[in-house]
């Protein structure tokens, strides 16, 4: 892939780390969290609704410096999220943003206390109902100048009594097993009740926002289950996960903590202290609205759009599925390197998959993988599921299909037909 990428009339200039096909430049600009009556811009609507006051940013480009994404936050040189099988390249420098924390530092540039960004966020991944290349997430951030700590310690403790007393009337129970200290610590540089007012704000702002979105979905009595724990991110001290307790497991729901001064620093607000945290939209609608596959969400179907009111959280009512149709391709890895192929990777194997196909394809499962015990070769058998949401595929159409992925991968992966 070496011809230059052009985004919003910029060009990217091809180098050896540009691996965005144009199926997924097709997807730049589709907006989906703004489009109206849309699941996901409903429930953009939701939480930006609860956090009144937020000053909202819509970063029109998807595309960010590595630096960026991943430096500015304080990710290791080796983290894996920068390694071209997971993340999308217009070249060395540029990339499309894998999460919206890519846009917090700039957004403390601005100068307001508290934002929300909602954006279009890009990685390379598997095939299935769960994992689409495109996603949509938002970013919510709230600092406060930390000059006088004493008197803002005070207002946060009123403001946090506040708000545990509206949690309090509601039906929902926080278990909380987060547990700060040396492996999830306080910020040396922070006064400790300060940061634990601030933690504590951080927990009961998200708590009511979680209460609104899931309240409703346990009318059966019981209340809504929400768990905190301990997590690592490289911008926040101390760190935590939200899960929600949703058809008996737990299911992560978002990332936050306390922001690194130091990141804070970097946006020109090192007077200030808060807390961040950033959540994925769709699959939280797929719980709300009950949508089975996230491919739906950029179906053009009137069948899809038309059930959905902004504002509204109503179940998806399935149409009729039309028939799959299963293709199975067997192969032998290459033994040794190749000139010009990079070592296997199942994403890269999913990407020529999704460009030849698009969104006419399922999932796709490894149903094999075998290594002869005498030569050690090793061969892998992957079953692709062919279907389309919206017509009934025949048969040549999926053939022909399964030609094109075959031939280019045999020419890309250097893999050999068995
Ligand atoms: N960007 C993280 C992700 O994509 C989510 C996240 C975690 C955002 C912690 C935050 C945060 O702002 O503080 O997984």
């Amino acid at each position: 892939m070496s011809a230059p990428v052009t985004l919003f009339g910029k060009e990217y200039p091809a180098d050896g780390n540009t691996n965005t096909p144009p199926s997924i430049q097709a997807k730049v600009g589709r907006n989906l969290h703004l489009q109206k009556d849309h699941p996901l811009a409903t429930l953009r609507e939701i939480i930006e609704t609860h956090f009144k006051g937020f000053t909202r940013i819509q970063p029109e480009s998807p595309v960010v410096t590595v630096f960026q994404n991943f430096d500015e936050l304080g990710f290791a040189p080796d983290h894996p999220g920068r390694s071209l099988t997971d993340s999308y390249y217009l070249n060395k420098e540029h990339m499309l943003r894998t999460h919206t924390s890519a846009h917090e530092v700039e957004a403390y540039k601005t100068g307001a206390d508290a934002f929300l960004i909602a954006a279009d966020v890009y990685r390379r991944d598997e095939i299935d109902s769960s994992h689409y290349p495109v996603f949509h997430q938002m970013e919510g951030m709230r600092h406060w100048d930390v000059t006088d700590v004493k008197q803002l310690t005070e207002q946060l403790r009123a403001e946090n009594a506040k708000l545990a007393e509206e949690l309090a009337a509601c039906p929902i129970e926080i278990t909380d097993i987060s547990n700060v200290g040396p492996e999830n610590p306080l910020q040396e540089c922070h006064d400790p009740e300060l940061a634990t007012e601030m933690a504590q704000n951080l927990k009961h702002s998200l708590n009511g926002m979680i209460f609104k979105l899931f309240g409703h979905i346990t009318a059966d009595g019981q209340p809504l289950k929400v768990r905190w724990i301990d997590a690592f991110f490289p911008w926040t001290s101390p760190s935590f996960e939200v899960e929600v307790w949703y058809n008996d497991e737990w299911l992560e729901i978002l990332g936050c903590g306390v922001v690194v001064q130091k990141t804070l620093e970097r946006g020109g607000v090192g007077h200030k202290s808060g807390w961040a945290f950033g959540l994925g939209l769709e699959r939280i609608a797929m719980v709300l609205f009950d949508i089975p596959d996230i491919r739906l969400f950029w179906s053009q179907d009137p069948r899809f759009l038309s059930q959905f009111k902004q504002g509204e959280i109503t179940a998806f009512k399935p149409y009729s599925k039309y028939p799959p149709c299963y293709k199975d391709m067997s192969f032998w890895l290459p033994e040794e390197t190749q000139e010009g192929i990079k070592p296997w990777h199942e994403n890269d194997y999913c990407e020529v998959v999704r460009d030849v196909a698009g969104d006419l394809v399922e999932n796709v499962t490894l149903i094999d993988d075998f290594t002869h015990p005498k030569t050690g070769k090793r061969s892998l058998c992957y079953r692709l599921n062919y279907r389309s949401m919206d017509r009934s595929l025949n048969n040549e159409e999926v053939n022909a299909l399964q030609d094109k992925v075959v031939g280019r991968v045999v020419k890309e992966m250097g893999i050999e037909m068995r």
